[in-house]
């Protein structure tokens, strides 16, 4: 979630929207992943609580659209498309930076994504049709099309080397206890 939350952070500010509000978006999607843990559930049964805490609606929309075979919300701003395109996105660079020697996710390059976007193995949690369908959908909605995967997975990359320490992807893990 705080890979998300830095890739949510960084597009607001190249769209001019609301760091805040995206940010917390990123931050938030999964909270209620553990209370909820079926698709049917998450985030749809999490959402009242989000509500009652003073979460801001576009968030909760965001959010519930996240989800939308589960919720049956679907995605309409370009904050609810942001989010669906930065989700599991951040699986594939944290997966990345793991499995380098150093686990530091400042050594990760989009090349070195691409090449593994076919194996199978490697991520093997996240869809790639979903991120490539989620990805022209956020292009679509805020960017007339232009964004293309590769400038993608480096915008999501270059938030979370941003991040890296906050990650635990600062190169920690690689260095004894
Ligand atoms: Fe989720
Ligand atoms: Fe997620």
């Amino acid at each position: 979630m705080l890979a998300v939350e830095a890739a949510m952070r960084s597009y607001a500010a190249r769209l001019g929207e609301d760091p805040e509000l995206w940010g917390l978006a990123g931050l938030l999607h999964d909270w209620d992943w553990e209370i909820h843990p079926t698709l049917e559930s998450h985030p749809r049964d999490g959402a009242p609580r989000l509500r009652e805490l003073g979460c801001p609606e576009p968030v909760v929309q965001a959010i519930l659209a996240h989800n939308e075979a589960g919720t049956g919300v679907a995605a309409d701003s370009r904050l609810d498309f942001g989010l669906r395109a930065c989700d599991e996105i951040t699986g594939l660079v944290i997966a990345a930076a793991l499995v380098r020697p150093t686990k530091d996710v400042r050594d990760v390059e989009v090349r070195s994504i691409q090449k593994r976007w076919k194996e199978k193995a490697f991520a093997a949690g996240v869809d790639r049709t979903e991120v490539e369908r989620a990805t022209a959908d956020f292009s679509r909605v805020a960017f007339g099309g232009a964004l293309a995967l590769p400038e993608h997975i480096g915008q999501v990359l270059s938030a979370m080397q941003g991040a890296a320490a906050a990650l635990d992807l600062d190169g920690r893990l690689a260095r004894p206890a």
